[in-house]
């Protein structure tokens, strides 16, 4: 028995999306490209490389680990990048994407010698959250005016389009493929390459992945450009749980468990956007408030139910804590940081990874 706090990631469950990743790369000829921005964890790249064409970044690190760990192609893009990492950049890049006509411009002498893209904003999302909305009121990510956009067409020869966000309605990405149509059709025709991002759930259950990747071919077809996807949380969704162990009970009105892990430390996406954890079954007679062990008020992974009294030394469950957490998990409070194991094919389970005090103390100076 490894020791909790622990994440789990269950090589079965990465199967699962990455059998529907690799189905729509074969009938769309798209190519995808997974988003290190929401899963890093690089144990796994190895099992993860025959169903997905590379990987694509947000910063110099993550186009270096990229190009180090998972090969294959290797996407550039940056909000914004400094004089001082760009050469290193494009060393470890098959294309750059730059976010800005300005930062195309600065750099358009280093980069003369590799593939360069633009990021276009087509000033419509799916997101929900205001503060996930690439397409929000004054929206930094990328340029948004055809006009502006044509005249730099004599440097660049693709584009990227991140515009959908948590998105598991297929008519929705299909309606805002028709207005990025519309608005940018005719630069659309003049590019080789077009990736729409991520944020688009494919992989999850009744998605209609025909209906998706004919809509993909088609656009391809109809512009004569490779389409590329960057799934990040599809790839991985529903794939790693967070294993904890109760540490105390205490009643003040509701039933509370502190556990062995901190959702502001360990989860700490669910804290930014105000969503519960999710713990299953979520069924039985005893109804838990799930708490973390940091001195956050508020640091609680939620409500559930479960079918017997908690004590202390039962194990909790956080599920699909694959995306957005390994990437920000955090040294608050110093908690223990939970280590990273993978559980194979045939059931077994290794420890790659276990994080110590020397961890924590040479993450400050
Ligand atoms: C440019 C870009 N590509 C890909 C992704 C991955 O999105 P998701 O993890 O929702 O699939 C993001 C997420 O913010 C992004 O900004």
């Amino acid at each position: 028995m490894l020791q909790t706090p622990y994440y789990l990631i269950d090589k079965a469950g990465l199967l699962r999306n990455l059998e529907k990743v690799a189905y729509v790369r074969d009938r769309s000829g798209a190519r995808a490209l997974l988003a290190l921005k929401c899963f890093a964890t690089w144990c796994v790249f190895d099992f993860m490389r025959d169903y997905m064409d590379g990987t694509t970044s947000s910063s110099l690190n993550e186009v270096r680990l990229g190009h180090e760990r998972f090969g294959k192609e290797t996407h550039a893009y940056s909000v914004a990048y400094a004089d001082y990492e760009i050469d290193d950049v494009i060393s470890h890049a098959d294309k750059i994407i730059f976010n800005s006509i300005s930062q195309l411009e600065r750099f358009a002498g280093k980069s003369a010698g590799i593939v360069r893209g633009l990021r276009l904003n087509p000033q419509v999302s799916s997101s929900s959250f205001d503060l996930a909305d690439p397409a929000r009121p004054f929206s930094r990510l990328g340029e948004w005016d055809p006009a502006k956009v044509e005249k730099v067409m004599d440097r660049i020869s693709g584009f990227m389009i991140h515009n959908n966000c948590e998105n598991s309605d297929f008519s929705l990405f299909d309606r805002m493929l028709g207005d990025i149509e519309t608005r940018f059709g005719d630069l659309l025709k003049q590019a080789e390459w077009v990736s729409l991002g991520g944020g688009i759930h494919f992989t999850g259950e009744n998605y209609p992945l025909d209906l998706f990747a004919d809509r993909l071919k088609a656009f391809s077809q109809k512009y004569g450009v490779q389409v590329y996807l960057e799934p990040g949380e599809a790839a991985i969704t529903n794939s790693t749980t967070l294993e904890t162990t109760v540490l105390d009970t205490l009643f003040n009105g509701k039933n509370l468990a502190v556990v062995d892990a901190s959702i502001e430390a360990h989860m700490l996406d669910l804290l930014i956007y105000r969503e519960s954890a999710k713990v299953e079954p979520d069924a039985g007679d005893h109804a838990y408030m799930i708490c973390g062990k940091s001195c956050l008020a508020g640091d609680i992974f939620g409500e559930f139910r479960f079918p017997e009294k908690l004590r202390t030394g039962d194990r909790v469950s956080i599920q699909d804590a694959a995306g957005y957490t390994m990437v920000k998990k955090n040294w608050f409070n110093g908690v223990k940081m939970p280590a990273i194991a993978v559980k194979d094919l045939d059931g077994s389970i290794t420890s790659v990874r276990e994080f110590t005090y020397r961890d924590y103390e040479q993450s400050l100076s």
